[in-house]
């Protein structure tokens, strides 16, 4: 008994002991996080923010989920005007005039400039292994991506990726990568019940075609606190970002673009169909992805919600306050904040329907899902709005817009080479995984 006791006891001190750890380095980490902000706020010479709505239908001040409430603005920026007024009329001055316009103004004031000479990554496969998904062979390399710091040896960045083929695949394959989570090494995950549904990851092998997974946290913290370190840490020799300088969906961008150099040189991939996933703040990391690196022939953008596939400017749902918050702006570029005060999000030059539109002419697949449980915050209408309003680039390009203005019934599904379905379940890409293979087909 009195072992028994002092074995509770010892359980005890250490669960709490890492309890106080986990604690500690969240506070830490939230430490850096406000610094790294007031550094920012200070260099963009603001003094207050408007706050952001609260995400909690309980919370007094919730976030506006009246339609009739959400359209202040008379119009969004045009992506067929060019700055100097004159219209976009041929293909060609959307690729030589106005698409660079609208590059730059991404750039300088929402996302951050990518650097131009940024390290080599030396892609090294860790190990090879054989395996089954469902019935089929398959082979798994596990890869790292070494970042070269000969810049800035305490920087160290290791990008992680897997790639999953199948083994008896006789011509490279397509693969769709997506921007995985990573769990902890002693985090148990539930095993799938043996009789569920083919995952996504099985369905693109029974497809024929591959999957890979790249993690993103292993490119660039997903917080304020580590924007000294990580790729645009060590892109600033461990110095505070510019004001213009990338935030982490792009430098997530930049990571999925070295995994692509990567498969252009494995056999087993056919480099010309890859495409990216995403889901929530990796839904926006996808559409970042596939906006700025032509070479993903196709993407697949889950609830991306605000600073993704929605109208940045609608007031529904998550507002442009809440990302340019302590807790969201380290995804974006320092300049962002200002239209949190004193700027407003009707005064930025572009909106998401433009970032849908840099994607043109290459097909992409929009999609959330139902508000009754995956709440209002990602806003389905204002997504929607973003896949409508990029049409007018997509037809200047002979292709397919969504050929319809009206929000659809659920699981209605709109594919012309934008693509648009809400699904039934909530804030999860899953249930439209067996549409986009579907969309997908029509190109691979
Ligand atoms: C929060 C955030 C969203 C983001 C989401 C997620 O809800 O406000 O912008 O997409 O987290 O990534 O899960």
């Amino acid at each position: 008994m009195r072992k028994l006791l002092i074995f509770i006891q010892v359980i005890f001190y250490l669960s709490s002991a890492s309890a106080q750890t986990f604690k500690s380095s969240r506070d830490s980490i939230n430490h850096f996080n406000q610094i790294d902000y007031q550094q920012m706020l200070n260099l963009l010479g603001i003094e207050s923010l408007r706050p952001g709505p609260s995400g909690s239908p309980t919370a007094e001040n919730v976030a506006n989920v009246d339609e009739s409430k959400a359209t202040p603005y008379a119009s969004l920026p045009d992506p067929l005007t060019l700055n100097n007024g004159e219209p976009v009329n041929t293909a060609e001055v959307w690729w030589d005039k106005r698409r660079p316009q609208i590059v730059e103004d991404f750039d300088r004031e929402i996302y951050g400039r990518t650097p131009k000479n940024l390290p080599k990554v030396i892609w090294e496969i860790v190990s090879e292994t054989k395996g089954f998904e469902g019935e089929i062979l398959v082979i798994t390399k596990q890869l790292i991506g070494r970042v070269d710091n000969s810049s800035f040896p305490t920087i160290e960045v290791n990008i992680e990726l897997t790639l999953t083929t199948p083994a008896n695949a006789k011509v490279a394959v397509p693969v769709i990568m997506e921007f995985g989570f990573k769990f902890p090494a002693n985090f148990n995950r539930p095993e799938r019940p043996a009789n569920s549904p083919p995952d996504w990851k099985q369905q693109l092998i029974n497809e024929g075609w591959g999957y890979a997974i790249i993690y993103p946290n292993t490119i660039q913290a997903d917080n304020g606190a580590g924007l000294k370190e990580g790729i645009i840490g060590l892109s600033n020799k461990g110095q505070a970002r510019k004001v213009d300088d990338w935030g982490a969906l792009k430098a997530w961008a930049w990571g999925a673009s070295k995994a692509l150099d990567y498969f252009e040189t494995d056999p087993s991939v056919d480099a010309k169909k890859v495409g990216i996933e995403g889901v929530s703040r990796y839904g926006k990391a996808a559409l970042v992805t596939m906006a700025f690196d032509q070479r993903f022939a196709i993407g697949f953008i889950a609830s991306s919600g605000q600073g993704g596939a929605k109208i940045a400017r609608r007031v529904y749902g998550e507002q442009v306050e809440n990302v340019a918050s302590s807790s969201e702006y380290h995804w974006m570029a320092g300049n962002y904040i200002k239209y949190a005060g004193p700027l407003t999000p009707n005064d930025m030059p572009v909106d998401a329907h433009e970032l849908i539109a840099l994607c043109a002419p290459r097909p992409v697949f929009i999609s959330c899902g139902s508000p009754k449980v995956e709440g209002s915050w990602v806003d389905d209408v204002g997504m929607f709005l973003g896949a409508v309003h990029a049409g007018p680039v997509y037809k200047l390009l002979g292709k397919q817009d969504l050929d319809t203005t009206k929000f659809p019934e659920i699981e209605t599904f709109l594919n012309g080479d934008i693509a648009f379905r809400q699904h039934i379940g909530g804030h999860t890409a899953a249930p439209n995984w067996s549409y986009f293979i579907q969309f997908a087909k029509k190109y691979f």
